[in-house]
């Protein structure tokens, strides 16, 4: 039987009689059984369904043209039945391996999804915080646990703030030794704040004192990047302020955070410094935690490592954020995160901090 034999009339295929034509139908029925026996695997049912019920040329639609149609009386409620009982046949067939196939497909993603215990687990990596942060946390850890709480501030400032309340006019040569990014064109506008110090200011401008404050942040300059600068490091800064703050809390609070960071036998040293928010200023030296103070090439044979500027803060400070120098005292430091993380865990180029290699960044869990 081939499907050929639908687009020829029963007339031309000779089939006269009820009898001839139940044996053309089952030469039909046969016809489709064969070619719905294939593995399930591969066969296309999109293609069986066209070739048999397709509208336009399916073998059924042929029929009801060719046979049917054309039939005559006498045969042709036979046709009729037949083609009906064929139709059902090929619906039901095709729906069965639909879901048949479905049923396989499946099948066979589950058996791939098993899972095989014995084999090694796919290990996750988990990011770890970077030094950067780390170091961050481990100085917050050391200043809270002396009584200072977290505040933070913006990164674009005014020169007021940047500049003016901490006691550094116009034209102070302390405004040179920051490079300053300005923008929205000339000075007057807006900056990139070159410290944290700042937040000395807005802090003490909202709240009376007391006041006991670390900031950690972001700051900039238009320093030329080399191994120890870029345009952008990360500060802590620190304020303390009260109505009986002297210059032995200040030394004191230093020494202690010294030893809490770097070690319980690091020495620490004052040396006389300028800032224009601070006085006296200091500069505030470590032992070197490579030689112990021997001397070696890392304290470049001083035994004493340069840590942070800090000092009493300047009354004349006091005057931009009305509070009473005459009853107020108190110190303030501002210190280099990236420096000191540096320091700490010897390293020597600062852009590693920042190129994210993760080779770099594995030794520090
Ligand atoms: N703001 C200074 C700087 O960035 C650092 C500093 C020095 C901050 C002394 C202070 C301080 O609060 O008392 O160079």
């Amino acid at each position: 039987m081939t499907t050929d034999s639908t687009k020829k009339t029963l007339a031309q295929l000779g089939v006269d009689s009820i009898e001839k034509v139940a044996i053309l139908f089952d030469g039909l029925r046969t016809a489709f059984d064969q070619d719905a026996a294939q593995d399930i695997d591969s066969i296309d049912l999109g293609i069986t369904r066209v070739r048999w019920l397709g509208r336009k040329s399916g073998v059924l639609s042929e029929i009801g043209e060719n046979w049917l149609k054309p039939a005559t009386k006498d045969i042709k409620p036979a046709v009729g039945q037949s083609l009906n009982a064929l139709k059902a046949h090929i619906e039901e067939r095709i729906q069965a391996l639909t879901v048949a196939k479905e049923a396989a497909v499946e099948h066979a993603g589950a058996a791939r999804d098993q899972i095989d215990l014995s084999l090694p687990g796919v290990e996750r990596a988990i990011g770890t915080r970077h030094l950067i942060r780390q170091t961050f946390d481990e100085l917050l850890r050391i200043f809270l646990s002396i009584g200072f709480s977290v505040v933070e501030g913006p990164e674009i400032e005014t020169p007021y703030y940047n500049f003016e309340a901490l006691n550094i006019p116009e034209h102070h040569p302390a405004r040179d030794n920051m490079d300053t990014f300005y923008i929205e064109g000339a000075r007057g506008g807006h900056l990139l704040r070159t410290h944290t110090s700042p937040m000395q200011i807005r802090t003490m401008e909202k709240q009376p004192p007391p006041v006991r404050i670390v900031v950690p942040g972001k700051v900039y300059r238009r320093d030329n990047p080399d191994a120890t600068h870029g345009y952008m490091f990360h500060q802590i800064e620190g304020l303390a302020v009260d109505t009986d703050i002297t210059f032995c809390d200040f030394k004191g609070s230093v020494e202690y955070f010294v030893r809490e960071f770097f070690g319980p036998k690091t020495k620490t040293r004052l040396r006389p410094s300028y800032f224009p928010f601070t006085e006296p200023s200091a500069e505030v030296d470590a032992s070197c935690h490579v030689c112990g103070g021997s001397g070696c090439r890392v304290c470049k044979f001083s035994g004493w490592i340069e840590l942070f500027g800090a000092g009493m803060v300047d009354p004349a400070v006091y005057g931009f954020v009305n509070y009473d120098p005459g009853k107020l005292s108190g110190f303030a430091f501002g210190m280099g995160v990236d420096r000191l993380a540096m320091m700490k865990y010897g390293i020597t180029e600062l852009p590693l901090l920042f190129q994210n290699d993760v080779r770099f960044l594995r030794q520090f869990p």
